[in-house]
């Protein structure tokens, strides 16, 4: 560990235990491009929250609004792929030599036979996925994120991998969420970090820039306070399995809109949109002034936006407000909103939240905290 900072020091610290981020374009943003979004979207009506079903084989990410990814390397010598980072989920795996399926022909693959570090588990790993699954094998190999090398990270690998993952812009996921929802009880990467003494501080932190190769970043280990201007407010965790909270309220225009009394909530970079049970989203959604489509997706107008109402989160007595240019994206000429319903009690503050904050996972005291953006 010494060396590694010490090393890092020498390079200049601010390029050691960071990944920068790229907001790549969405399935959903690919799909619509090629004309295919409406169709996929019949097959697979939206429900995002299918990636927290637990079913024995942990359901994850299958959203197809995942965005931000960023470079990690497996193997030695090392073979390098991009992953989605994750605090929805806690497994690490990408696709290996073994899987012939479309999804894997126009992403990396890991090939065991040329790394001289690689550990088969021999252990199956299935994860389900609500347009489809990943079937594999777990692993140990050294795997480097942020330029600090963890030896025997248990990953997966992929034998077969659903259709909807080849418009997957990143190859694979890394989870950084508890140890408690791993699928196979597998290790996550943070975990290894911490115990394999690589990081001084036992958190890491988010920052999502709205720009597309610019400015967005994972960093393990401190908190840099030139992301962030005031105060942090911390909200304790009310369960170590995400990163989940307890959420006071939703208001616009300090009315209760939804979460009356109280309601769960998990933060998540690994979606995109902001989720809740279907109600309450549908409120949310027209009292901003959104219709909802057949396809689920809620339609403004997009010269409207400046007339619309920020949204406000309060969370630990804490409020956190959103205004409607960062809730309303634009693709392809149409408007949606971030607010996107589930039949799932759980609420997902994904990107659309989490871009507005600099965002702390404190895994020393298990909070998350918030503070707003320099
Ligand atoms: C590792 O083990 C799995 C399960 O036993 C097997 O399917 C896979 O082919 C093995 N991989 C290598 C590279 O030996
Ligand atoms: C967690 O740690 C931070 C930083 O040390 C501290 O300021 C905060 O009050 C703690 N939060 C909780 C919920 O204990």
């Amino acid at each position: 560990m010494k060396l590694i900072l010490a090393l890092c020091a020498l390079v200049a610290l601010s390029e050691c235990l960071r990944v920068p981020l790229i907001k790549g374009k969405t399935v959903r943003e690919k799909m619509k491009e090629k004309g295919l979004w409406e169709k996929f979207r019949k097959t697979f009506p939206y429900n995002p929250t299918v990636k927290f079903v637990q079913d024995g084989t942990e359901s994850l990410t299958n959203d197809a609004d995942l965005s931000y990814y960023g470079e990690i390397s497996i193997g030695t010598p090392a073979q390098t792929f991009t992953v989605i980072f994750d605090t929805g989920s806690s497994n690490l795996w990408v696709p290996s030599v073994s899987c012939s399926d479309e999804a894997c022909q126009n992403h990396n693959k890991f090939n065991p036979a040329d790394s001289s570090t690689f550990q088969n588990a021999s252990e199956a790993l299935s994860i389900a996925y609500g347009t489809g699954s990943m079937t594999g094998y777990l692993a140990y190999d050294t795997v480097t994120v942020g330029g600090i090398s963890i030896q025997n990270q248990i990953f997966g690998l992929s034998e077969t991998e659903a259709a909807f993952m080849a418009s997957m812009t990143a190859d694979g996921i890394l989870g950084l969420a508890y140890q408690s929802i791993a699928s196979d009880d597998a290790t996550p990467v943070f975990d290894n970090m911490e115990s394999q003494g690589l990081v001084s501080e036992d958190v890491f932190s988010v920052y999502l820039s709205s720009d597309e190769e610019e400015g967005s970043v994972v960093i393990f280990g401190e908190i840099d306070s030139s992301y962030y201007t005031g105060d942090i407010y911390w909200i304790p965790l009310s369960s170590e399995t995400y990163y989940q909270i307890t959420m006071d309220s939703v208001t616009i225009n300090g009315e209760t809109v939804a979460c009356s009394g109280g309601c769960q909530a998990i933060i998540d970079t690994g979606t995109s949109l902001i989720v809740g049970p279907s109600s309450a989203i549908s409120n949310i959604n027209s009292v901003v002034g959104a219709t909802t489509d057949e396809y689920g997706d809620a339609i403004v107008s997009c010269s409207s936006i400046q007339s619309m109402p920020s949204v406000t989160f309060t969370l630990n007595d804490y409020t956190f407000t959103i205004p409607a240019s960062s809730y309303v994206s634009e693709t392809s000429g149409s408007c949606i909103t971030g607010f996107s319903g589930s039949s799932d009690s759980l609420w997902i503050l994904g990107d659309v939240f989490i871009r507005n904050y600099y965002t702390i996972f404190n895994r020393e005291n298990n909070s998350v905290g918030l503070a707003q953006l320099a």
